[in-house]
């Protein structure tokens, strides 16, 4: 029997996700976020997000069923995130995961988290459209570039085929969407960051401060967002010495909104030249058929129109999820990644043995 209809399941981190996937068609993709929850304390901590997975799964699941109208039984297959992600949380969906495929006799499938993201521009709508004219049995559209940008990695990956992946780039320290929640808190500007500093880097003057470029100079492929937020530090701290002189309180100085709007549209800019970079080098050393985005710093709006102006003279487009909610974390990208998983016969043989694998590379 072919395995085309998917309930799948990730909790990787603090999103508490379960999609119903078709093939590559989205039929409900529900997310119960813990954003309120981490706020307070500008991070995710791994024992409060298993708490909260753990409050909220039934109730996400059997949200995800109704909305696609389907029950369990109409259901081909299980999917689940066996990582990389938060060990805590990944173990909620797992469990779930199990459960629900013992229970019901379905087969199941564990999924890279990765491997989610870079599939994710093959996401179509309910109605079977998507963003991207694409036919994985045509071999003319690999070898194909893809640029993962999340909160936990940073990468070039080269796309031979489906299935067949090789990580050509990493970051060396932080991440980039790390680099901008790290930001985004010495700004005091809460958690996550991402959205919050391209809002603020609208009304900014990017060219206000001057932070390094990381890792311009060097030969490879590798990021490193780490130098960048201790130059953003370093500024921070002079401008609030500044500021605290000119005030002469003694006390804590608060920075003009105008100024972090400054200092959010430099860092922006200069983190996404960085990010462009390396995406250029790899094209010119790939020479893919077209460059993939995912993960949740793909969702900036900045970074998508420079990839795309970057890739111009090449003539090669930019494959980017459609719609937004698909770039930060959810389960329909692990659901279209079961899929192929399952066409390739991919599926856990012995249930209880699947753990979660927090490291998992792709
Ligand atoms: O892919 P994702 O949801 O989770 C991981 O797998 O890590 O990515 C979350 C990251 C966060 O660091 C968040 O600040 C960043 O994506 N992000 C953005 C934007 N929206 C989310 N970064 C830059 N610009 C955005 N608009
Ligand atoms: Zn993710």
């Amino acid at each position: 029997m072919p395995i085309d209809t998917i309930l799948a399941i990730d909790t990787s981190c603090d999103e508490t996700s379960v999609a119903v996937t078709h093939r590559r068609r989205v039929i409900s993709n529900v997310l119960s976020s813990q954003v309120e929850l981490h706020k307070k304390y500008g991070g995710v901590f791994p024992t409060d997000a298993k708490r909260a997975h753990q409050e909220k799964i039934d109730h996400v699941v059997n949200e995800a069923l109704t909305r696609s109208h389907l029950n369990l039984e109409q259901i081909d297959a299980i999917a689940v995130t066996q990582g990389p992600g938060l060990a805590p949380a990944l173990e909620v969906g797992i469990a779930k995961a199990k459960e629900l495929a013992k229970q019901f006799q379905k087969p199941l499938i564990a999924v890279n988290h990765m491997q989610g993201h870079l599939l994710s521009p093959l996401a179509q709508n309910s109605k079977g459209i998507s963003s991207i004219d694409f036919d994985e049995t045509n071999s003319s559209n690999f070898p194909a570039l893809s640029l993962l940008a999340s909160g936990g990695h940073t990468e070039l990956v080269v796309i031979k085929k489906i299935g067949d992946y090789t990580v050509i780039g990493r970051t060396r320290d932080d991440a980039a969407g790390e680099a901008y929640d790290k930001v985004a808190r010495m700004l005091g500007l809460g958690y996550p960051g991402g959205e919050i500093i391209e809002l603020l880097a609208k009304q900014g003057n990017s060219q206000a401060f001057d932070f390094p470029i990381p890792m311009a100079p060097e030969p490879g492929l590798d990021f490193s967002f780490s130098g960048l937020k201790t130059a953003v530090m370093y500024q921070l701290k002079s401008l609030q010495h500044t500021s605290t002189k000119q005030t002469q309180t003694g006390g804590q100085a608060f920075l003009d909104k105008q100024i972090i709007c400054d200092v959010a549209a430099s860092f922006q800019r200069v983190l996404i030249h960085s990010l462009i970079i390396k995406t250029k080098r790899a094209v010119k050393k790939i020479q893919p058929k077209a460059v993939w985005l995912g993960g949740g710093v793909g969702a900036n709006t900045q970074l998508r129109s420079q990839l795309r102006h970057m890739l111009q003279p090449f003539k090669l487009k930019l494959y980017a999820p459609y719609p937004k909610k698909l770039y930060t974390d959810n389960a329909a990208m692990i659901g279209i990644a079961a899929w192929y998983q399952a066409q390739r016969g991919e599926f856990i043989t012995d249930i209880d043995s699947l753990d979660r694998k927090p490291n998992l590379d792709l």
